[in-house]
């Protein structure tokens, strides 16, 4: 594993619970300093205790750009400075086409696509002074390469994020920032464990591993992005999907 996270100032947006957590865990375990983003303090500062190593918890809402320049701001005076942004705060509710209201549409807009633009932009003044400067996203399969019922929405902030980043990482290249995405598939968060035994096991059927990911699948594929071994990859998304996206059908499974 690499040793060039040793030290690095990491923020992780929705780095409370799971993907975000796993995130924060797997660069902490890296020796990264990492800062937990998000609005309930309480669970940022929960899960930094859990996973220890020096992280810890600010609070910060990613729809509004002043709330997390201030956080940023925090991480910045508490750590010396940020070398890494993980963009992975998000929301998944789910509303079928003819059903959905307007304010639905806002709400996980707000959230997933401008969110990443509020946090992109409010790093970028930090990332110009590191000489390991990384923006990962975490876009997701549904909408850049498959949809779901009920996650028009979502699929939509999904691929925008993909579309964000290919200018995004154009302009910042010449401070030698880079900007990469994550694309996961089915993974296994608190959120899922709800859903219970039966529901995990019809997920996993699907896809070819025959297990849904871990949040720490994720974490390893941001590590990667955020490394220094990965200073000339830019621009460019990695699918860690146990394979999911590939079958042609159900007998491709058999
Ligand atoms: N789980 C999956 O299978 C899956 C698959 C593909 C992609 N993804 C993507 O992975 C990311 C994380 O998903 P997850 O399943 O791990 O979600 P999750 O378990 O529901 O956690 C979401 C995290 O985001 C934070 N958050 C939500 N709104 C926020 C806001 N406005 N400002 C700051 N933080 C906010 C939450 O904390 P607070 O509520 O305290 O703010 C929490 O820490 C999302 O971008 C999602 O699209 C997930």
């Amino acid at each position: 594993m690499t040793q060039s996270l040793k030290g690095r100032s990491v923020v992780v947006t929705g780095g409370s619970k799971g993907i975000g957590k796993g995130i924060s865990r797997v660069f902490a375990l890296s020796g990264a300093k990492v800062a937990i983003i998000a609005r309930h303090l309480d669970q940022a500062e929960a899960a930094a205790a859990e996973i220890g190593h020096g992280a810890f918890g600010v609070v910060g809402d990613v729809t509004s750009l002043a709330s997390i320049e201030s956080a940023f701001g925090t991480v910045a005076g508490r750590n010396g400075g940020i070398d890494v942004l993980c963009a992975n705060a998000g929301i998944f509710p789910q509303a079928r086409l003819e059903d959905m209201t307007s304010k639905q549409w806002d709400e996980v807009v707000d959230t997933n696509l401008k969110g990443t633009f509020h946090a992109v932009k409010a790093v970028v003044p930090y990332l110009k002074r590191s000489d390991q400067g990384r923006i990962v996203l975490t876009s997701s399969i549904t909408g850049p390469v498959t949809g779901f019922p009920g996650w028009s929405h979502y699929g939509a902030t999904k691929a925008g994020q993909l579309g964000f980043m290919r200018t995004a990482c154009i302009e910042l290249a010449k401070y030698g920032i880079t900007v990469n995405a994550v694309m996961p598939g089915n993974i296994i968060t608190e959120g899922l464990v709800g859903l219970g035994d039966d529901y995990q096991k019809t997920m996993a059927a699907s896809v070819p591993l025959k297990r849904l990911g871990t949040v720490e699948d994720i974490g390893y594929a941001a590590l990667y992005f955020a490394s220094k071994e990965a200073g000339y990859v830019t621009g460019q998304t990695i699918i860690v999907d146990g394979g999911q996206i590939l079958p042609e059908s159900l007998e491709a499974l058999a």
